[in-house]
């Protein structure tokens, strides 16, 4: 199992001129992990903060990273070795996984790399109808989206709440999806509409036409119209756009309703919404393979459909932050691994 591998790694923080590709140690599974050889990574928010030194969080909440460090946490690939005590996935078997996630923050789920080890709980079977490039591009968006809508999966501490998050019912109820045609909020809307909830999406007007094919009941041009001026009534706001002016939607709910930001770093709503009668609630997404085998049925029918944005070869990691950069990211951007 000993030998080299190729790489994207960091010796330093930066822009994505600091995304090296490289050699580097491939890792040997250790007890209850499994050896994935990767066909494609997912690129996330995450792996642009940490390239970036986490400049976006707290101080105290920024970890301690050491150098090199191999940037990612999403992959689809197929197994290559397993730990001695690993009996529920074998060599062979097609997987996709979130890894080591929120704990491998500092840099310890290297997923932009030809191997990744993984914690076996933290890897799920991988749909059979989709491609590697779409079961890659799924983990954390889809995970993200699960937790906050269907199932939180975990009784893990909260670090952004002092209570658990919870979910709240969707059949027959109006969701406004803000953020909607990025990698949460593409995913978000398809669980919402897939429970039965009408769906608002608001988003910049060059996605229309993919949201209203991906079931969105009306679509807001947020370049155009506020929506925060023109909604009113809603059961549930999911903001995949978040921080501070998350506030902003609280005017949209109904007595009884419920925001959801995604990022909610910077909120500070709470005296808002005790005097408007609704909920404010976010979690941490957490790696969880049970819930992506749980959710391959819905990839391979094609209730959920991962859309991709655009692609580039692991050894051109840094194209793909420089397109994440640009923003108004449609759906998902992959990295394919030779
Ligand atoms: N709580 C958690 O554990 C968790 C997990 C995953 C992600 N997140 C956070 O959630 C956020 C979204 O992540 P993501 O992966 O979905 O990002 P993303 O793929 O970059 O999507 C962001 C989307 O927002 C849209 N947008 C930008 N400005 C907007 C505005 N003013 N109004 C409405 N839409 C706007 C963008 O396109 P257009 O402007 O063209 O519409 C883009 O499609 C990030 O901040 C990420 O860190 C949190």
């Amino acid at each position: 199992m000993s030998g080299m591998m190729k790489a994207v790694r960091l010796h330093g923080f930066g822009g994505p001129e600091v995304l090296v590709y490289e050699d580097a140690p491939k890792p040997e599974p250790r007890p209850g992990e499994v050896l994935i050889r990767v066909h494609a990574v997912g690129v996330n928010p995450p792996d642009w903060y940490l390239r970036d030194g986490y400049r976006m969080l707290p101080p105290a909440w920024q970890p301690q990273v050491s150098f090199p460090v191999i940037v990612g946490t999403d992959v689809s690939g197929v197994i290559e070795a397993v730990g001695d005590d690993v009996r529920t996935l074998a060599v062979g078997d097609a997987v996709y996984a979130m890894v080591r996630f929120p704990d491998g923050l500092a840099g310890d789920s290297r997923a932009y790399a030809q191997y990744v080890s993984a914690p076996v709980a933290h890897v799920g079977r991988k749909p059979a109808k989709i491609g590697h490039p779409q079961a890659a591009a799924a983990p954390m968006s889809l995970l993200t989206a699960w937790q906050f809508l269907i199932d939180l999966g975990h009784d893990e501490p909260n670090p952004l709440q002092p209570h658990r998050h919870r979910p709240v019912p969707l059949a027959g109820r109006t969701v406004l999806v803000n953020g909607a045609a990025g990698g949460v909020g593409h995913l978000a809307l398809q669980l919402a509409k897939w429970k039965g909830a009408r769906v608002i999406a608001v988003a910049s007007g060059r996605h229309e036409a993919l949201l209203r094919d991906l079931g969105a009941d009306e679509v807001i041009d947020y370049t155009g119209t506020r929506a925060e001026e023109v909604v009113r009534g809603v059961d549930l706001v999911v903001d995949a756009v978040g921080g501070p002016a998350s506030s902003r939607f609280l005017a949209t709910l109904k007595r009884g309703g419920a925001l959801f930001p995604i990022f909610p770093l910077g909120l500070d709503a709470a005296d808002e919404a005790r005097d408007l009668g609704v909920t404010v609630s976010a979690t941490q997404v957490r790696s969880n393979g049970a819930q992506l085998t749980e959710i391959a049925g819905l990839l391979d029918d094609g209730t959920v459909r991962v859309v991709i944005d655009s692609s580039f070869p692991l050894a051109d990691a840094r194209l793909a932050h420089e397109r994440a950069a640009q923003g108004h990211i449609q759906g998902k951007i992959v990295l394919t691994v030779d």
